[in-house]
């Protein structure tokens, strides 16, 4: 779990790590902890960025254009998010899961509307037809599948599709895209690359301890592991292309998703 963006001056904070178990449970799934972790990268920065004027929008036509199917795709995947981390609530195995994964509804709808206010600030004026028209169908799939593992209350499918798979695409998506993209989006993408850092850090403390008391959870995991990854795949294609990573680099990217799933501890 990371301590990323705590403030240093929180004198009340211990070092997570040195804490005793259900103490450490207790720190980092908190609003307490949840609030000086965003409040580094968020203060001062409405709608995700603090960037002024608006000659940063990208230069032609076919780039605005490429940048808002990239975008309305994001919004496909945070609206997942924001989807499966509500629905997970309801059967989350202890109090301590509740409290994260509502802290993880907060970053996840507030992903959502800067992505959307992005679109707005691009000239989109109705983006629910815009994301419906530009969706990736890949993702679109993803998105039902993981809304089925919650619907079946299956909590280690949920959180592997989730917080591991899911957010691992995003993390190493939206760094390449920040990369190479406008001061405006690329403030936005950073924003949210910190709060997936810390989902990330929920599915891996979570799943971690729940491999060890039963190692048989691995095999079911793998299973679902295989179904997703050609999606995530497939996803990555595309949104590669369309920010403008060259096509001799994608694979890499696609094995560092590979490998940061399998890092994890998730490898088939
Ligand atoms: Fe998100
Ligand atoms: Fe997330």
């Amino acid at each position: 779990m990371t301590t990323e963006g705590r403030s240093s001056g929180a004198g009340s904070f211990e070092e997570p790590h040195a804490l005793g178990h259900d103490q450490f449970l207790d720190e980092v799934h908190s609003f307490e902890f949840w609030f000086q972790a965003v409040e580094g990268y968020l203060s001062g920065r409405p709608y995700g960025h603090s960037v002024g004027g608006d000659d940063d929008a990208p230069e032609s036509d076919s780039a605005r254009d490429a940048l808002i199917t990239t975008l309305c795709n994001y919004c496909i995947g945070e609206t997942a998010a924001l989807e499966a981390s509500s629905g997970m609530i309801g059967f989350a195995p202890n109090r301590h899961a509740k409290i994260f994964l509502a802290t993880q509804v907060v970053d996840e709808a507030r992903h959502l509307e800067v992505l959307m206010r992005r679109l707005a600030d691009l000239g989109v004026k109705d983006a629910e037809t815009e994301i419906e028209r530009r969706a990736n169908p890949a993702l679109r799939h993803f998105k039902k599948r993981l809304l089925q593992l919650v619907d079946g209350k299956d909590w280690e499918a949920a959180v592997f599709a989730q917080n591991v798979i899911l957010e691992a695409m995003e993390f190493t998506v939206f760094q390449a895209h920040a990369e190479r993209t406008d001061p405006i989006t690329r403030e936005v993408l950073e924003g949210i690359i910190k709060d997936e850092r810390r989902h990330m850090g929920f599915g891996e403390n979570d799943l971690g301890r729940r491999l060890i008391a039963a190692p048989h959870i691995r095999a079911r995991l793998a299973e679902v592991r295989r179904e997703l990854d050609p999606l995530v795949l497939d996803t990555f294609e595309h949104t590669l292309e369309q920010v403008g990573v060259p096509m001799d680099q994608r694979p890499e990217l696609g094995r560092r998703y590979l490998a940061s799933v399998t890092r994890l501890g998730f490898d088939e």
